[in-house]
């Protein structure tokens, strides 16, 4: 998926604002486009329902662009999906969601962001280093696979420094 890397620059302006009940059903559709094994509505409707902090980021006409979902900690924020719309994704809209963690887990007075990915997700793994994530371990049999197998979780750690945003 290297060749993601070369693609333009998106040259649309995104407009964030929080997850809310009638997001739902976008965010259900583009998720089971972007994941084998993707979220449930229910666990979308579970984390609102649980106030994660959730937001969405939609196109100048309204289409869903990307989406991300956090569970804020005492230490760290925890990641708990990011996702950009396949037709999108390589184009620097996962760089300006992950923009957006870093700048709500500082007006949180939080210093670090923990996330977990597939090592099988080339793309997100480089993306993830790119903005400087850095692995601090595995999770044994994280995640579903295929043929009823499982994958480990990397778990990757960025620790935000406040004098530079
Ligand atoms: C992972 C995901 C959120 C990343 O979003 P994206 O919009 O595709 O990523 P970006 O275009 O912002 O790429 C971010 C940076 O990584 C770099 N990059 C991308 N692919 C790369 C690769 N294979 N090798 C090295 N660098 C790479 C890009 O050059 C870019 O850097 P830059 O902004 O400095 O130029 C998105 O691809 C996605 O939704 N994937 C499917 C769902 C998923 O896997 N979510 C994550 C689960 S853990």
């Amino acid at each position: 998926m290297s060749s993601l890397a070369k693609l333009p620059r998106y040259a649309g302006v995104l407009a964030f604002a929080p997850m809310q009940a009638k997001d739902i059903e976008d965010v259900v559709c583009t998720e089971n486009d972007a994941y084998p094994f993707p979220w449930t509505r229910g666990n979308f409707l579970d984390s609102l329902a649980s106030r994660y902090e959730a937001w969405v980021a939609r196109e100048a006409d309204g289409r869903l662009a990307g989406y991300f979902l956090l569970l804020p900690a005492v230490d760290d924020v925890h990641l708990l999906n990011i996702t950009v719309r396949p037709d999108l994704q390589g184009q620097g809209i996962g760089t300006q969601l992950l923009d957006r963690v870093c700048m709500l887990a500082l007006d949180a007075g939080i210093g670090a962001i923990l996330l977990e990915v597939r090592p099988s997700n080339l793309h997100a793994y480089a993306v993830y280093r790119n903005a400087g994530f850095r692995e601090i371990g595995r999770r044994k049999n994280y995640y579903p696979a295929a043929g009823q197998s499982r994958e480990d979780a990397i778990v990757m750690r960025l620790t935000l420094d406040a004098g530079k945003q």
